[in-house]
């Protein structure tokens, strides 16, 4: 029909934060619904280092479903991306059946194209799939006209997900609730509270893939009891403490807490049957250079978080970073000098004392990281305005 071929698709195109938690989530007690064990808590990080953006479509003319990630088309028949479309077309019904005008009726019926690209390169093995279900859930809402409370729906993409729908500090609430309706994200305080904190991310070598977060945690909930420990009993007072040091803006108290708890985090991966390992040589030694550093000093002014990889996530406040970034540099000795190792967010110029470099007294590992992103906590998903970032043509497919 003439009509159909004639009609221009409906887009909207998103970009969603990375979030890097200090109390970490490990563990769930439904799968389907993604309802964690324990609560967690996490910093979002800045979007002009780390983002993802998605482009949604909608037209009549369009047969299925599908979506493209990172330049390729992908199945859209997974399990995670049906929960996040069902949820969004279920949601968008009910507001419309409650008498919402702003849900767009007419594209409720339609398909969707979806296309996704993070910003970041997918080897550096940064956790992409928070920052691609926040966006693909963010970008759907805006596409049916549906606002409001969205993180419990992104967290049936992937748990850590639910926490990259806010900008700053965030938290996830565990919940209670059976039907998982009470396991929702809310921020603690937002970007602009701790200007003065800031993240560098130490992409480290890895050699090869480690195990998923999502059967990673699978074998620890079935086999160590060490994290149900953790969950019962320590999660719940650290997410009090962790609460206090962030309003308080107490960088200590911040930092050992985020350095504890990712200890206790790898401590269970080790309790697991058989044990997973993402710390490799390379973490160990940044741990020790921490350490090593803040006793230094004799305070706690650099810490440390690890996810299920190897790459280190380091807090520090912005007058030490210039010193910290070449106290990496010099310790973790990369393959190109100079500018290319570090990305993000300017770092100036220190010399390093040979008081310090003693001090620290490790051996130095040549190549361990690759390059480091310098970059602070930043706001949530946003809209983009500009037609011409659109990731779908007007005919509504990738360009
Ligand atoms: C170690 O959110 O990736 O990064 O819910 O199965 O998708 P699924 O897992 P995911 O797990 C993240 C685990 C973590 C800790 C954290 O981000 O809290």
């Amino acid at each position: 029909m003439p009509e159909e071929r004639t009609e221009q698709p409906h887009i909207v195109t998103c970009t969603a934060p990375v979030n890097i938690a200090v109390i970490k989530y490990w563990g769930k007690r439904n799968e389907d619904l993604i309802l964690p064990i324990n609560s967690s808590l996490s910093v979002t990080l800045h979007q002009d280092q780390l983002k993802t953006t998605t482009t949604v479509a909608t037209s009549r003319s369009f047969q299925e479903d599908r979506i493209w990630l990172n330049g390729k088309e992908e199945d859209i028949t997974h399990p995670r991306l049906q929960s996040c479309l069902r949820e969004i077309r279920r949601l968008a019904r009910k507001r419309r059946n409650d008498g919402d005008s702003g849900v767009d009726s007419a594209s409720l019926s339609h398909k969707v194209h979806i296309c996704s690209v993070n910003n970041f390169p997918t080897a550096a093995g940064l956790a992409s799939s928070a920052a691609g279900f926040a966006c693909l859930v963010y970008t759907l809402a805006r596409v049916f006209g549906v606002e409001g409370e969205l993180s419990g729906i992104a967290r049936q993409g992937s748990g850590s997900a639910c926490r990259s729908m806010y900008g700053g500090f965030v938290q996830w609430i565990m919940g209670n609730k059976e039907d998982g309706k009470d396991s929702l994200a809310q921020q603690v305080e937002p970007e602009t509270h701790w200007p003065e904190l800031r993240i560098l991310v130490l992409v480290a070598s890895a050699e090869r893939k480690p195990v998923g977060s999502t059967s990673g945690m699978q074998t620890s909930v079935k086999t160590s009891c060490l994290l149900k420990h953790r969950a019962e009993s320590v999660v719940p007072g650290r997410m009090v403490e962790m609460t206090e040091a962030i309003r308080k803006k107490d960088f200590a108290a911040f930092a050992e807490l985020t350095m504890k708890d990712s200890n206790q985090f790898h401590a269970t991966c080790l309790d697991t049957y058989p044990p997973i390992f993402y710390l490799n040589h390379v973490s160990q030694q940044i741990i020790s250079l921490v350490h090593r550093y803040n006793k230094h000093y004799g305070e706690t002014r650099v810490a440390y978080t690890f996810d299920a990889g190897p790459n280190a996530v380091i807090f520090t406040l912005q007058q030490h970073v210039p010193e910290f970034v070449h106290v990496v540099q010099h310790f973790f000795p990369p393959e190109t000098n100079g500018a290319d190792f570090i990305k993000g967010l300017p770092v100036n110029c220190a010399s390093l004392s040979e008081e310090l470099k003693q001090g620290i007294g490790l051996e130095p590992m040549p190549k361990g990281i690759n390059y480091i992103i310098s970059t602070k906590a930043g706001p949530g998903p946003c809209v983009v305005e500009d037609p011409t970032q659109q990731l779908l043509s007007s005919d509504g497919f990738p360009k």
